[in-house]
């Protein structure tokens, strides 16, 4: 009989984490009961943040997506949200996941972090904890698809140490991060 959901959540990487503005934030893994919280944090985006992210102009997050972002193995694909109690009510105000693909043995990466949140440390804190994770499950090779005037993502991965390659197509870049 397959597994709930609820029997693989690994608890083990819930955290608490003290950003520069002084406020803590609680990390964990996504749930499938999240949806309606990415929803809100899509929806609190502003479009240059939306943009960088998704690489195209989203007015919706299209339901696959929603799904197989809420949906995860805790193996070849993981997820940290940090999480906030914002007008007594729980807000996401960051997202970071890494999915392995096997059709093309890659694994690539992806985060945002709502702009009233950005510039507090959360994307570095949360990069560096979803590559340690990876590595933890054997993948030691990430990468993504990023505008080419994307110097904030860029920056952020440069000051976290690890070896980054890029390579240039059709005006994207693609950033690839061995750890
Ligand atoms: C990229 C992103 C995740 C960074 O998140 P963050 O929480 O602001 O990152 P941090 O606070 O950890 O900052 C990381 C570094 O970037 C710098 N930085 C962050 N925002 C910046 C800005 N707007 N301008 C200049 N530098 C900036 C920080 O100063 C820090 O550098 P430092 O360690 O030398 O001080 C965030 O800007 C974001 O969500 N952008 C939109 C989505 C996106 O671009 N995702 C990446 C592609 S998937």
């Amino acid at each position: 009989m397959p597994r709930a959901f609820n029997e693989n959540y690994p608890a083990e990487y819930e955290s608490r984490l003290t950003l520069k503005n002084g406020r803590t934030v609680f990390i964990r893994p996504i749930k499938p009961t999240d949806e309606y919280l990415i929803v809100d944090l899509f929806n609190k985006l502003d479009d240059d943040s939306k943009y960088m992210r998704f690489l195209m102009p989203l007015n919706t997050l299209p339901e696959d997506l929603l799904f197989r972002s809420t949906h995860i193995d805790y193996n070849n694909n993981f997820a940290l949200i940090a999480l906030i109690c914002e007008d007594e009510k729980d807000s996401i105000i960051a997202s970071c996941r890494y999915g392995y693909d096997p059709k093309d043995n890659v694994t690539d990466f992806a985060i945002v972090v709502r702009d009233d949140w950005q510039r507090n440390g959360l994307g570095k804190s949360l990069l560096e904890k979803i590559f340690t994770i990876g590595k933890e499950h054997g993948i030691s090779h990430f990468m993504s698809v990023i505008d080419s005037t994307n110097s904030i993502i860029k920056h952020t991965l440069r000051e976290l140490g690890y070896t980054v390659k890029y390579s240039y197509r059709n005006g994207s870049t693609l950033v690839e991060v061995f750890v």
